[in-house]
C-alpha cells in the first residue's frame, strides 16, 4: 500500500515527534470516540477495549468521514463506500481505499491523552 509519506508511528523517530495535550482519559471510554483537530488536521481518537489510537478523519479515497464509521476489530470501515484502515497503523486494508491515512501514537501521562505529531 502506498503511503505518500504520511505520519505514521509504526516508523516513528521520537526525536521528531512532539506531544500535544488533549483531554483527560476519563472523556475517552472504552467503545468512544473524541473528535479533535490539530491544526489544520481533524482527528479521531479511538479507545478500543482500553487502547487509544489516532488517526486522521478524512478517508484517502474520496474524503469520507472515517470518524462516523463502524470499528470491526482494529479496522475502521468508511462509512461512504465501504473501505477499511487498520487504526493502529492507518494501512488501508479493504478497497476501494487504496492509499494509507496517518496514524499517530498517542500517550496518556497521568491520565491525560496526548497525541504525537511531526515537529514542525
Ligand atoms: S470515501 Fe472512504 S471508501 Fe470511499
Amino acid at each position: 500500500m502506498q503511503t505518500n509519506n504520511m505520519f505514521n508511528y509504526t516508523t516513528l523517530d521520537e526525536t521528531k515527534v512532539e506531544y500535544l495535550e488533549i483531554a483527560p482519559a476519563s472523556e475517552l471510554p472504552n467503545g468512544e470516540r473524541l473528535f479533535v483537530d490539530l491544526g489544520d488536521k481533524p482527528v479521531v481518537i479511538f479507545n478500543i477495549a482500553g487502547q487509544f489510537f489516532a488517526i486522521g478523519d478524512v478517508c484517502t479515497h474520496d474524503d469520507g468521514p472515517l470518524g462516523d464509521g463502524m470499528i470491526e476489530g482494529f479496522n475502521v470501515v468508511c462509512p461512504r463506500h465501504g473501505g477499511e484502515f487498520d487504526v493502529r497503523t492507518g494501512q488501508a486494508v479493504q478497497m476501494p481505499a487504496v492509499v494509507d491515512i496517518p496514524a499517530y501514537p498517542v500517550t496518556v501521562r497521568d491520565g491525560t491523552i496526548f497525541i504525537g505529531v511531526p515537529k514542525a
